[in-house]
């Protein structure tokens, strides 16, 4: 049994969800809940995977082992399964950097890419520092329930999208998009000849009932999809900074491979080398007991804030270990905008979660919070919410 209620500090480490509270609260004086890692130890496993790679006092120019390819195929065999090919991926420092990559590789300057927000604020990014046309198709929202607006989909492909980059399962909203939904979209790409960049670095953390399916297997052939996941969040290592692209489509794969390429981005440190693999071969018991950790938080989330947090909707998620919160009945009961709901939680409840706007307009009164730490803490920081409010 994992004790994913032992408190861990953090502090000293450098940890940005930490050590970066005043750059971002202005205070260090908050709970943070906000960037997404957790408070967690990383799989044992994993740990000593780490620790016999240091006891080796060289650490030179290291290649990427092919064992890490073999634990990855088997990963998403067994836990998606999703036959994939090892010809198809690519080691990266991270999955954002296949977004931009993509982005530059697959659009030229000034053509439209596609993002659906609210949605992780690097989709946004990718495409305005790229100097590429962003075009918004923002999620449906209907009795807390987040849905893709596929007419309005094409009507972005008709205004020259080119490019749509998918969250898949979606943060921050915390949809796992089911096979009927994915079908959808994959048969709009196809209709308008779209690309989809499918970003499913939050694959492995979905809640049962609900399954995910990597974008790729709707594929008959492969021809428009290319894949970004990671062991990172799954695991809690996103430090390490080792990411994989996957695309069955050779011509889409080296064109995107080239932005790297360009940049003599090719190698990978041993440690997150190492860590990758071991986490991919040894570390679904581990992930198992996470995700009914992180469910039974969820399921006192929604409990609390139903019973406690008048003018507060948490909407349960599918996937991920984010939650979104409505606060905007709450905003319009006490008079409050944006700024002024992040204050009053940062400041008198000394909570930080990360504000909905950093995931565009269409967050405008929601709060993300982050599950990804010892329930207590969670609990704690929803009482103190229950006091301000
Ligand atoms: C949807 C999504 N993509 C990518 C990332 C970050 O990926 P990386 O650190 O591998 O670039 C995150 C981190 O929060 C994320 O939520």
């Amino acid at each position: 049994m994992i004790d994913f209620d032992q408190s861990i500090s953090r502090l000293g480490t450098d940890s940005v969800k930490w050590d970066g509270r005043a750059a971002v609260f202005d205070t260090d004086d908050v709970v943070p809940l906000w960037v997404a890692d957790m408070d967690f130890a990383a799989p044992p496993e994993v740990r000593a995977a780490l620790a016999a790679r240091a006891a080796h006092p060289i650490c030179g120019y290291t290649q990427v082992p092919e064992p890490l390819f073999e634990s990855l195929i088997g990963w998403q065999k067994q836990r998606h399964g999703w036959e994939v090919e090892r010809e198809w991926a690519v080691v990266t420092p991270g999955v954002v950097p296949v977004l931009y990559a993509a982005v530059r590789a697959l659009t030229r300057a000034g053509e439209g890419v596609i993002v659906q927000p609210p949605v992780y604020t690097p989709f946004f990014s990718a495409v305005t520092e790229n100097d590429r046309r962003l075009l918004l198709n923002p999620l449906r929202l209907q009795d807390g329930h987040y849905s893709m607006d596929f007419e309005h989909l094409e009507q972005c492909a008709r205004d020259g999208g080119k490019l749509l980059l998918l969250c898949s399962p979606h943060n921050p909203v915390g949809r796992v998009w089911r096979r009927d939904e994915l079908e959808t979209l994959l048969a709009i790409a196809r209709k308008h000849d779209l690309i989809v960049v499918s970003d499913e670095i939050h694959a492995d953390l979905v809640y049962a009932p609900n399954t995910h399916i990597p974008l790729a297997t709707l594929e008959d052939v492969p021809e428009r999809v290319i894949t970004a996941l990671a062991p990172s969040k799954t695991f809690n290592i996103p430090g390490m900074g080792l990411a994989f692209m996957l695309c069955g489509e050779p011509e889409l794969r080296r064109r995107v491979r080239a932005e790297f390429t360009r940049l003599h981005i090719e190698s990978n440190n041993p440690f997150s080398l190492a860590a990758a693999e071991a986490a991919y071969r040894h570390g679904a018991d581990w992930l198992d007991e996470l995700m009914v950790y992180l469910a039974q938080t969820q399921e006192a989330v929604l409990d609390y804030s139903a019973a406690h947090l008048p003018g507060i909707r948490a909407l349960r998620s599918e996937g991920t270990f984010l939650m979104w919160l409505d606060c905007r009945e709450l905003m319009v009961a006490r008079g409050l905008d944006d700024k002024a709901m992040q204050k009053l939680f940062v400041k008198k409840a000394k909570v930080g979660m990360s504000p909905g706007t950093l995931y565009g307009q269409a967050g405008a009164g929601f709060m993300r919070l982050n599950l990804g730490a010892p329930r207590q803490v969670i609990m704690a920081a929803l009482k103190r919410m229950r006091a301000v409010i």
